[in-house]
């Protein structure tokens, strides 16, 4: 039963949760228009303490499709904290004039805090580089829109994967479904953190390999994902520069990919995937954003326990 719970931590959903979630994404996705009255009357409070495109504007477009609508703010500047509110505070007082909220905060853990004393559901929207788990619900259907199943996968994850916490909550949640394989690409200084790794996989895990080069394994993925290097995460500059590009994939290295891997992206994206490769059949990020969409429709719609008509 999802009704009235927090999502904070890909942990909290079980597989069956996911599959339910997923369900309902495929249904809305193929006829949107027969939930545009699920939510009528029902609101959603989006508490970003740090920029988002997508996420803000995909939670805000999801509510309203739904016949619910929003409020909240874009920046931190913007809302009490900047006169010295704390983030528990602002929880409590969003919750008492909305039925659902949505965070992101530059913090990482802030929103385990704010799920502790929140009066309704409320979902991470991203906490620093920690997790993203309405990202991974985007990326899971866009990955059964686009390959049927979630099992029997080799999954290669590419770029900066030490701050990128949609990184973080893909690989814990796609460890959860049977014969998975990670390939995890990326320079040596950003690999996935420790932390990450030992709760995702366990000691006698050899279902991940971590290499440097996209070309030598580009030919055994079923799936890429594509990362931006975070910029805003780097304590110094120069490291940022040293290795922004790192990583560019262009219609090349495309040619040595199997003719069914799916490019992802959770964007925006910089400089790591060439515009060239948008118009090859692979690329599924464009569409990924608008499963982005459906994904967070169907989260809302099971976290409010509205009736599906
Ligand atoms: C991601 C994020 O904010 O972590 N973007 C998103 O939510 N679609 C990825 C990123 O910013 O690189």
């Amino acid at each position: 039963m999802l009704k009235g719970r927090n999502l904070i931590s890909p942990d909290d959903l079980s597989i069956d949760e996911i599959y339910e979630i997923m369900a309902l994404g495929q249904k809305i996705a193929k006829s949107p228009s027969d939930f545009s009255h699920t939510c009528d009357g029902k609101l959603l409070g989006t508490l970003f303490f740090e920029p988002s495109t997508r996420t803000r504007l995909s939670f805000e477009a999801a509510m309203e499709r739904l016949g619910g609508s929003v409020i909240g703010f874009s920046e931190a500047a913007s809302s009490s904290t900047s006169k010295g509110e704390s983030l528990v505070d602002t929880i409590k007082t969003v919750g008492s004039y909305t039925d659902i909220i949505a965070m992101r905060h530059p913090k990482e853990g802030s929103s385990i805090l704010a799920g502790e004393k929140t009066l309704v559901p409320l979902i991470n929207a991203g906490d620093g580089g920690h997790y993203h788990p309405t990202q991974t619900l985007t990326d899971l259907l866009t990955i059964i829109e686009s390959k049927g199943r979630f099992e029997g996968l080799t999954i290669g994850l590419c770029g900066d994967l030490k701050f990128g916490r949609t990184v973080h909550s893909l690989i814990k949640t796609m460890n959860k479904f049977k014969n998975n394989k990670f390939v995890l690409i990326s320079p040596q200084e950003l690999r996935v953190p420790k932390y990450v790794k030992q709760l995702a996989f366990t000691a006698e895990s050899d279902n991940f390999v971590e290499v440097e080069k996209l070309d030598d394994v580009i030919g055994e993925l079923d799936i890429l994902y594509m990362t931006r290097v975070q910029k805003e995460r780097f304590f110094n500059e120069a490291d940022y520069v040293r290795l922004k590009d790192s990583y560019i994939l262009n219609s090349k290295k495309m040619e040595s990919a199997k003719k069914d891997m799916i490019v992802l992206h959770p964007l925006p994206r910089v400089n790591e995937i060439a515009v060239e490769v948008d118009d090859d059949p692979r690329a599924m990020y464009f569409k990924q954003v608008k499963y982005g969409m459906y994904a967070r429709m169907a989260l809302i719609m099971k976290l409010l326990g509205v009736e599906e008509c």
